[in-house]
């Protein structure tokens, strides 16, 4: 699986003050809307184009636009901080919902919203999460998407624990993650350490 490390300056800072315990909600969203900006642009950087003849005020050229748009799919809650901004970036795109809460006893995911399109053959899909840490709702939603016929994936994450890229690498899905980092490990909580908390929580205030 190929799993891709933004590793970049202002990424690192932009994830730093996600990571400081000190950052308010307001905070929070922009440095996530900011990182976001990052992850997709780098995620984005193979994508197909399609060539088309444009006049400047000054001559004729080449010009290019995404050739197959992407389905945007931002997992509610924490996702959805991240769907304006990679909606402004890729404005062609279609953008589909999967909601689903880590139960926090089980750390299983339970599923309550799934508004996808019913076919997905032939089309990139950018699943929006910012944590994937035991990888359990990864799993579950790009299993939403291979069933509709997607066999191009791609998630975006802010965060990753190498147990959740341990699991879906094990779990043979076709796709690849594109994150700011890999984190050390999940504490007996399932969090991600060192992490940034509750993702949703730090976004929307805790429920
Ligand atoms: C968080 C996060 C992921 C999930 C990751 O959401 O946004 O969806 O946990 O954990 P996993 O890899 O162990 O499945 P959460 O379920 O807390 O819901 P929320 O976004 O509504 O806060
Ligand atoms: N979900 C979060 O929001 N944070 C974690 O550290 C793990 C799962």
């Amino acid at each position: 699986m190929d799993v891709r490390v933004v590793d970049h300056p202002l990424a690192k800072s932009r994830l730093s003050t996600m990571r400081d315990a000190r950052t308010n909600s307001a905070a929070f969203r922009a440095a996530l809307q900011e990182l976001t900006l990052m992850l997709i642009y780098e995620a984005t950087r193979e994508a197909e184009l399609a060539e088309e003849p444009i006049h400047t005020p000054v001559a004729k050229t080449t010009g290019y636009r995404i050739a197959n748009p992407p389905l945007l799919v931002p997992v509610l809650r924490a996702g959805l901080g991240m769907a304006d901004q990679a909606h402004r970036l890729i404005p062609e795109a279609q953008m589909g919902f999967v909601g689903l809460a880590r139960d926090e006893e089980t750390l299983l995911p339970t599923p309550y919203l799934e508004s996808l399109p019913a076919d997905l053959t032939g089309r990139p899909v950018l699943v929006l999460d910012p944590m994937l840490a035991t990888g359990g709702s990864m799993v579950h939603t790009i299993e939403l998407l291979v069933e509709r016929g997607a066999t191009d994936v791609t998630a975006i994450c802010t965060l990753a624990a190498p147990e959740g890229v341990q699991r879906l690498e094990e779990a043979g899905l076709p796709v690849r993650v594109v994150t700011a980092s890999i984190d050390e490990r999940l504490n007996e909580s399932g969090y991600i350490v060192p992490g940034l908390g509750d993702a949703g929580d730090r976004e929307y205030g805790a429920v």
